[in-house]
């Protein structure tokens, strides 16, 4: 593909990288995304009515219950090449950055060093009252749909909540901060498996193009970061970054 070969020219030749991933980049772990028409969380789920502060307020067993079950799918899956490829771009760019949406862990256990993530983490509970974190709960691994009580906080008993980002929530302030300064000054950002719909995150690949950074998509659909983006590579994450970063480090292989 010569759009592989224009993009690892552009990569190899970059000083800074931001990579910015969405549901898409862990798709092929078997972890579902959320508008997809096959895995889409939304089709078994409305996850919209799950993922919101009044959702949590109504009914906290069911919100509690359904974030669970996400984590144990999470516990139960592997990273894959592409986020293991996002790891060797990192080792191999003097300045590089991973923003992402997801509140999984897989860039963490690919070996990527500290990801922003824009929408929380799965694995940072805290109290829905004082705002304290909480441990990562251990033991049930909830089946799906199944209701769970939420654990209570150590320091004042309130509920303790998923550390992620929900519906009508603002997103952790300094995180997004840093976010749009990274895309600022990056050479060049590598947006995989974001459906540029969710907003504000989906203005970090835009940032990137304004202030002259080069945008290469990896997606196997069309999104409305195609606009933005200077190179579109149309395949999906484990097949299209191992070849990206091949041809990019060919000596390094
Ligand atoms: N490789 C690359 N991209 C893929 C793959 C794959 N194997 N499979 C699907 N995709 C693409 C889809 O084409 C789609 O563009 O990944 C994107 C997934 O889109 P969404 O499900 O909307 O996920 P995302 O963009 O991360 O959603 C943003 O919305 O629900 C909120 O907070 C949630 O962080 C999430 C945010
Ligand atoms: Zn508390």
């Amino acid at each position: 593909m010569v759009e592989v070969r224009e993009a690892a020219k552009v990569l190899s030749q970059a000083r800074r990288v931001v990579v910015f991933t969405g549901a898409g980049i862990s798709a092929e772990s078997g972890v579902p995304t959320f508008r997809d028409a096959l895995t889409g969380l939304w089709e078994r789920f409305d996850a919209q009515a799950l993922a919101t502060p009044q959702a949590f307020q109504d009914d906290p067993d069911l919100v509690w219950g359904w974030y669970e079950w996400r984590r144990t799918v999470i516990r139960r899956v592997h990273p894959n090449p592409g986020h293991e490829a996002v790891a060797a771009i990192e080792a191999r760019t003097p300045r590089s950055v991973v923003i992402t949406q997801n509140v999984d862990d897989l860039h963490e256990r690919a070996g990527s060093a500290g990801p922003l993530h824009l929408h929380g983490s799965l694995f940072e509970p805290r109290c829905a009252s004082c705002a304290r974190s909480a441990p990562v709960p251990g033991g049930e691994e909830p089946s799906e749909g199944r209701r769970l009580a939420p654990p209570r906080c150590e320091h004042c008993s309130g509920p303790v909540r998923p550390g992620v980002v929900w519906f009508g929530e603002a997103l952790p302030e300094q995180i997004l901060e840093t976010a749009v300064q990274e895309a600022t000054d990056c050479d060049v950002l590598l947006t995989i498996g974001a459906s540029g719909l969710v907003y504000p995150a989906a203005e970090i690949p835009k940032v990137a193009a304004m202030f002259g950074g080069t945008v290469i998509q990896v997606n196997p659909q069309p999104t409305p970061l195609d606009a933005v983006a200077g190179i579109n590579l149309h395949g999906t994450a484990a097949t299209i970054l191992p070849t990206l970063v091949a041809a990019a480090w060919p000596d390094l292989s």
